[in-house]
C-alpha cells in the first residue's frame, strides 16, 4: 500500500495471524501495564492495539510510553492473537507486536477527548472541527453525504439529467430572504449578490433546450439561523422542461425512493399527498410530521358546532376551537397537565391556556371546564375526536392561524413525549396547492410564496383578476419527511403576459419588473418550453438519512448561530486598501 502502512487500522482479523505489517494513525489511546504499554491506533478505518514488550524490547517500549494522545505514529510488526480479546471492535482478536515505532509527527494535547462520547461542548469542537471530524460518527456523518450525492448524481444520470454549473457571482434573485453582496472592483459601486438557488438560470437552461438540468449547489441566504438552516448550504437543484406538475412528482418520488433504497436500504412506499389546505386544517403546520397521527378536530364548525352557547366565554368568542386526542394520556397528573398548560402558554407559542377533557375508563368524560358542558357535551367531544377509554383530550381555542400554529407545536410535543417521533422511521408527504400569494401586513402587499415565476392553477388563474388574490392556489409543491421541508418547486409560468401580471400583482412596475427580470422575460419571448422544478435542501436530506436534528453535523466546516465560522474566525475585517480599492467609503474611529 506504499512507504507508509500495508494495512489500514480496520482491515486486520485472526486470519491475518502471524504476517508483518505496517500501520500508521493517531494514538487514541496509551495504557501502561507493568511489563506491557498498548496503544490504541486509530485511523478513518478503524482501531488496532499495538503492544509493546518491556522484557524483549525495552528501548521501544520506553519510546511508547512517552507516546502522547493523537501522536501521528508509523509502527511495523507481528499480527498476533490478543490474550484478551475485545470483540466489541472488529480488530479486537488480534494485537500488532510491534518491532519498529516512529513518530511521524507529535501533537499538543487536543482540548477535547477524540471519542464517541467527547467532553468537548459545541464551540469548541467547532473551533477544532478538524479534531471534531476524528471522531467516527462526525465522519461517518460526512461519508453518508458522499453517499447520497453518489447515488442523487447515479439516479438523475440514469434520467437523462445534464450536471450544469452556474454562476455564484450573479444579480440578486428573488427567493425572499436577504441577498448576501460581493463588491465588485472593476465597476465602482456595483455589488455582485451570491445566489440564493439558481432559479432564474435553471429557467434560462431550459429555455437553452437542456430538458433536464440538475446541480448539487451552493446556495446562499441571509436570514436567521436556526438547526436546520446554514448561512451557506446545497441544494439538489432540477429542472425539467416539457412537464406538469404530476411528471415531476414522480420522477422526484422516484429520487427519493432510490435514496432510500441505497443509503438506508428501506423500501419507501408510494408518498401521500395533501393539499397545504389539509395540512393547514388538520396539522396546523404545512410541514406536518406524519410519523404519527393525532390530526386536529375542529369543535365549532359552522355544520357541528359543538361548544357554543353553554356560557363559556373563551370557546362562545373564538374563532377556532379545536383539539386533539392523545391516546391512553387520561392519567396524566395535574402536574403534567399544568406543564403542557405552561408550554402552551409561553410566549412563542401564544395560546391563552389549555382545556383538557379525560375519557375515563368506564367512558365517562371528566374537563376541566364541566362548570359549563354536561356529560352528553363532554360525549359528544369524544365521540368527535373517535376517542376511547383512557384518552386524553387537548382543547385549545382563539383566532384561527394562531391557534392552529399553537396546537401544532403542542401536537408535536405530545408525539415526542409518546415516542412516537423515532428517529430511524421515515414518513414522507407531498404538499400540493400552496397559495400563490401571501399576504405581509407590514409592506401591506402581497409576496409570491414560492417565489414570482411559480404559475397559479389554471383553474385560479381568472381571481388574479377579480381581486381575491389571497385564495388564488399555485402549481407549487413541497416534499416533507418526518415534519421537515427537505424540498419545494413548482411548476413555471412560461407565457410572457402572465409573467407580466404576476409582477404586477406583486407590486413591479414594468421598468422595475425589466430592470431585475428582463433578462429572464425576454428570454421568454425565443420559445420557452414549458417546464416545473424542485429543489431539495441536500444538509436537511442528509441529516435525516443520519437521524440528527441539526444539518450542522452534516457539514463540514458549518457556521454557528451567529454565522460564524469560529474556526477561521470569518467574517472579518478587511485592510483599508482592500476596502479603497473595493471603492468602500473607509471607516473613521467615532
Ligand atoms: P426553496 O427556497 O423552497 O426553493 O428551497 C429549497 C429547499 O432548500 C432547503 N433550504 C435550506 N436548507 C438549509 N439552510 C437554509 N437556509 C435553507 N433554505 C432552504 C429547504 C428547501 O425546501 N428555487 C426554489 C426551488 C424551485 O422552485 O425549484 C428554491 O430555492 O429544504
Amino acid at each position: 500500500m506504499g512507504k507508509y502502512r500495508s494495512n489500514t487500522c480496520g482491515e486486520l482479523r485472526l486470519s491475518d495471524a502471524g504476517k508483518v505489517v505496517t500501520l500508521s494513525g493517531w494514538v487514541q489511546k496509551r495504557r501502561d501495564l507493568g511489563g506491557m504499554t498498548f496503544i490504541d491506533l486509530r485511523d478513518r478505518n478503524g482501531i488496532t492495539q499495538i503492544a509493546f514488550n518491556l522484557e524483549t524490547n525495552a528501548t521501544l517500549c520506553e519510546q511508547a510510553r512517552k507516546l502522547g494522545r493523537e501522536f501521528v505514529l508509523q509502527v511495523t510488526g507481528l499480527v498476533k492473537e490478543r490474550e484478551s480479546k475485545n470483540l466489541v471492535i472488529a480488530t479486537g482478536e488480534i494485537e500488532i507486536e510491534a518491532q519498529t515505532l516512529e513518530i511521524l509527527n507529535e501533537a499538543k494535547t487536543p482540548p477535547f477527548t477524540i471519542e464517541e462520547n467527547t467532553d468537548g461542548g459545541d464551540d469548541l469542537r467547532m473551533k477544532f472541527r478538524y479534531l471534531d471530524l476524528r471522531r467516527t460518527s462526525v465522519r461517518n456523518n460526512l461519508v453518508l453525504r458522499h453517499q447520497m450525492a453518489k447515488e442523487t448524481r447515479s439516479f438523475l444520470d440514469s434520467q437523462d439529467f445534464t450536471e450544469v454549473e452556474t454562476p455564484v457571482l450573479i444579480k440578486s434573485t428573488p427567493e425572499g430572504a436577504r441577498d448576501f453582496v460581493v463588491p465588485s472592483r472593476m465597476n465602482p459601486g456595483q455589488f455582485y449578490a451570491l445566489p440564493q438557488s439558481p432559479q432564474t438560470f435553471k429557467q434560462l437552461l431550459m429555455v437553452a433546450g437542456l430538458d433536464r438540468y440538475y446541480q448539487i449547489v451552493k446556495c446562499f441566504r441571509d436570514e436567521d439561523l436556526r438547526a436546520d438552516r446554514q448561512p451557506e448550504f446545497t441544494q439538489i437543484d432540477c429542472e425539467m422542461s416539457f412537464v406538469e406538475q404530476e411528471d415531476v412528482l414522480n420522477m422526484f418520488e422516484g429520487l427519493v425512493k432510490h435514496l432510500f433504497k441505497t443509503v438506508k436500504n428501506f423500501d419507501m412506499q408510494t408518498i401521500p399527498r395533501m393539499t397545504y389546505a389539509d395540512a393547514m386544517k388538520f396539522y396546523g403546520s404545512d410541514k406536518p410530521d406524519t410519523r404519527f397521527d393525532l390530526r386536529f378536530v375542529e369543535l365549532n364548525e359552522s355544520t357541528n358546532n359543538l361548544i357554543s352557547g353553554k356560557g363559556f366565554k373563551v370557546f362562545d368568542e373564538a374563532e377556532l376551537v379545536v383539539g386533539i386526542c392523545a391516546p391512553n394520556c387520561a392519567s396524566y397528573t395535574r402536574k403534567q397537565l399544568d406543564e403542557l398548560t405552561d408550554f402552551v402558554k409561553r410566549p412563542q407559542i401564544g395560546a391563552t391556556g389549555l382545556v383538557y377533557a379525560r375519557v375515563n375508563e368506564d367512558g365517562t368524560v371528566k374537563s376541566s371546564v364541566d362548570k359549563f358542558y354536561d356529560e352528553a357535551s363532554l360525549q359528544a367531544w369524544a365521540n368527535a375526536f373517535g376517542a376511547k377509554p383512557n384518552d386524553l383530550l387537548l382543547i385549545l381555542a382563539g383566532p384561527k392561524d394562531k391557534t392552529r400554529k399553537a396546537l401544532n407545536e403542542l401536537r408535536l410535543e405530545i408525539g415526542s413525549r409518546l415516542g412516537l417521533r423515532d428517529k430511524n422511521q421515515f414518513s414522507c408527504l407531498w404538499v400540493l396547492d400552496f397559495p400563490l400569494l401571501e399576504f405581509n401586513e407590514e409592506e401591506n402587499r402581497y409576496f409570491a410564496m414560492h417565489h414570482p415565476f411559480t404559475s397559479p392553477k389554471p383553474e385560479d388563474i381568472h381571481l388574479l383578476e377579480t381581486g381575491d388574490l389571497g385564495s388564488v392556489r399555485a402549481n407549487a409543491y413541497d416534499m416533507v419527511i418526518n415534519g421537515v421541508e427537505v424540498g419545494g418547486g413548482s411548476v413555471r409560468i412560461f407565457n410572457k403576459q402572465l409573467q407580466g401580471r404576476m409582477f404586477e400583482v406583486l407590486g413591479f412596475t414594468e421598468e422595475q419588473a425589466q430592470s431585475q427580470f428582463g433578462f429572464l422575460m425576454n428570454a421568454f419571448e425565443y420559445g420557452a418550453p414549458p417546464h416545473a422544478g424542485i429543489a431539495f435542501g441536500f444538509d436537511r436530506l442528509c441529516s435525516l438519512f443520519g437521524g440528527a436534528d441539526s444539518i450542522r453535523d452534516f457539514i463540514a466546516f458549518p457556521k454557528n448561530n451567529s454565522g460564524r465560522d469560529v474556526m477561521i474566525d470569518g467574517p472579518s475585517e478587511i485592510e483599508e486598501k482592500q476596502l479603497k480599492e473595493l471603492h468602500i467609503s473607509v471607516r473613521t474611529e467615532s
